[in-house]
């Protein structure tokens, strides 16, 4: 991560608007069971949404791939996309410019604890806001990424909150003496993700990004494909080697709080010219007009 992102937001998160099993309250607050299953087990689904001017960019997407994730693990969940909608609303304040809103819901809270599935627990939803700034700009000039095996587990479609193998892939970098670094994460001899984000490839004026296949379908991902295809950009879903990403022209990496990171050396080695790349920039520089 960039030193800047952490002198953006640097807000307190205990004084953020918070909404927990029914009711709004500061987060600070909130009071969550140590026998809830999220806390025991990670539990759970996550979504982060950012929102500018109040609306939420790609807040569709965010709230179908929660609910799809809910399903996927059966924690019975009787919220529409539109409860949940009217739920955040009161989060969202005209005066923030940009604030990113975290919902988490787990499968609750269960009088004793057993690895057993339980029968009788009933969901805990919370959701908070904060302020936020995004911590790149057209202006950033890039950030080093090392290859990585993926330890993570075969269902990483599912945006669950149990995240320890990705947890460790930051340790890793940490480790080595480069925490601000990005993990390029390979199964086999294909690069697939990155720990907290997808991954893409430039080569001839062509994008490669891996298919959603036991990756997360990422909302930026997904806008991002379609601004190059509306761009007569050719996009191909595939997983590339990582050979293939090492000789790529440009490389880039995209999540909801970072949007397109640029990614400038792997293991040491320049991609293309050591910069951030002319397709890089104009991509970005399309999303952002989503915001408005
Ligand atoms: C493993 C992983 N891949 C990809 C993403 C990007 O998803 P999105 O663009 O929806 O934020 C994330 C976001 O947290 C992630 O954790």
């Amino acid at each position: 991560m960039a030193d800047n992102e952490t002198a953006n937001n640097t807000m307190d998160n205990n004084d953020c608007a918070a909404y927990f099993n029914g009711q709004y309250l500061p987060l600070s607050q909130v009071s969550i069971s140590p026998l809830d299953r999220g806390f025991l087990f990670g539990d759970g689904i996550y979504e982060f949404v950012p929102v500018f001017n109040g609306k939420a960019l790609g807040g569709e997407q965010h709230w179908q791939r929660l609910l799809e994730g809910l399903k996927s693990v059966d924690i019975p969940l009787t919220y529409s996309v539109q409860d949940l909608k009217d739920i955040a609303q009161p989060l969202l304040s005209d005066d923030e410019h940009t604030q990113i809103l975290y919902v988490q819901i787990t499968r609750g809270v269960e009088a004793v604890r057993k690895h057993r599935f339980p029968v009788d627990a009933k969901p805990t939803v919370l959701m908070f806001s904060t302020p936020f700034t995004s911590p790149f700009d057209i202006t950033y000039s890039g950030c080093d990424a090392y290859f990585q095996e993926d330890l993570r587990w075969q269902r990483c479609s599912i945006k669950s909150i149990s995240l320890m193998g990705n947890v460790m892939s930051y340790l890793q970098l940490a480790k080595d003496g480069v925490a601000n670094s990005e993990a390029l994460l390979i199964r086999g001899e294909h690069v697939v993700e990155a720990p907290s984000s997808n991954v893409f490839m430039a080569k001839d004026g062509v994008v490669f990004t891996p298919p959603v296949d036991n990756i997360l379908a990422g909302v930026t991902r997904q806008l991002i494909i379609d601004i190059a295809e509306n761009q007569g950009i050719e996009v191909r879903q595939v997983f590339p080697t990582a050979s293939e990403v090492k000789q790529a022209d440009e490389v880039w990496v995209s999540n909801s709080y970072e949007e397109l990171k640029p990614i400038i050396s792997i293991d040491g080695e320049k991609v293309g010219d050591g910069k951030p790349g002319p397709i890089w920039q104009r991509l970005f520089s399309s999303y952002q007009l989503l915001k408005q």
